[in-house]
């Protein structure tokens, strides 16, 4: 048998959805010679030149997937300093040191780069126009991730999981106090389980540990089938019901965008096209309701 070098890969933002799904799957991702080292926040704060040097000089890595981000996308848009910060000053630094070692940067990003007029899903050669701070600073990330050599920039969407704050947790709260919810119907996209995107990341650095082709650019990872929050509310309800954790389903009204005002205005239709992805791994695992039932039965008390 030939040894294969295990590929050492930092991961950063350990501590968020996707950083939490990624260490999880770390054992797993051994068996394919792909060596994760997650950092969370406190370990390395990627908006610090100095500590993102002394870590990759101290561990040297042939990839970096950058996880971390200011994802507040209402926040934002009151504090767009600490947005910017995060999610471009933070990529441009780890390109630059990347570029500086030879290192494969994956920058994770997000289908609201996108303005959501399309009407059809969005390809990742498509013109960008993100409607808020959030998007406008993920896509200043993105452009100076690929500043790297063979950078990788996956977008992704609607990220729930076992992990952090997401849609999932706050409905299955909301749903346990109250009778009735109005529920957003006129954003369409793909909710999209943070271990599958875990999943997607470790195949593709597996083709790096085997020597096999992985070119860089832009990539599209989005879960299926489409819905709105108002069609992904339903279905987590129903199931939250069958599996015992919530005595009933609320009564649940669809409305408008316009009926529930944001700080920040969000894509209504922000469907990604995963074609390209597909063609280079396969077939892909994005149905996202095995994760809604995973998520729910970890939530069961055990007995
Ligand atoms: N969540 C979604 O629905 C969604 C949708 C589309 C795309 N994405 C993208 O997917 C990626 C992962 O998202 P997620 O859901 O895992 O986000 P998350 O749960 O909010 O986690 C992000 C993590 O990054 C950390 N972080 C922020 N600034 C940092 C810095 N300067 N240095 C180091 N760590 C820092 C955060 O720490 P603190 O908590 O201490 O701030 C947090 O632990 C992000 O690129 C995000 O933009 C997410």
């Amino acid at each position: 048998m030939t040894d294969v070098q295990p590929l050492r890969v930092l991961v950063t933002g350990a501590g968020g959805q996707l950083g939490q799904a990624l260490t999880a799957l770390a054992p797993q991702a051994r068996t394919t010679g792909v060596h994760l080292l997650p950092a969370s926040r406190r370990e390395l704060d990627i908006c610090s030149p100095a500590a993102v040097a002394r870590r990759l000089d101290a561990e040297p890595v042939a990839a970096v997937i950058n996880t971390a981000a200011y994802t507040a996308v209402d926040r934002a848009e009151a504090e767009p300093e600490a947005a910017e910060r995060s999610n471009a000053l933070g990529p441009r630094l780890l390109a630059e040191a990347c570029r500086e070692r030879g290192i494969r940067l994956i920058q994770i990003s997000t289908d609201y780069v996108f303005d959501g007029t399309k009407g059809m899903p969005y390809a990742e050669d498509d013109a960008t126009h993100p409607l808020g701070v959030y998007g406008c600073t993920k896509l200043a990330g993105e452009r100076a991730a690929l500043g790297a050599p063979d950078a990788m920039v996956l977008r992704t969407g609607w990220v729930f999981s076992e992990f952090g704050h997401n849609f999932l947790h706050t409905m299955l709260r909301l749903g346990a106090e109250r009778e009735a919810l109005a529920v957003v119907d006129d954003q369409l996209g793909g909710p999209t389980y943070a271990p599958a995107i875990a999943r997607v990341l470790i195949r593709m650095l597996a083709r790096l540990a085997t020597g096999a082709e992985l070119p860089g650019g832009i990539y599209h990872f989005g879960g299926a089938p489409a819905v709105t929050w108002y069609g992904f509310a339903q279905a987590i309800f129903t199931a939250a019901h069958q599996q015992g954790l919530l005595t009933r389903v609320p009564a649940l009204t669809p409305i408008t965008s316009a009926e529930y005002p944001t700080a920040a205005a969000r894509p209504a239709d922000a469907r990604l096209d995963c074609r390209r992805l597909q063609a280079l791994l396969g077939t892909l695992d994005n149905d996202w309701r095995p994760g809604l039932a995973a998520v729910l039965e970890a939530r069961k008390p055990r007995s």
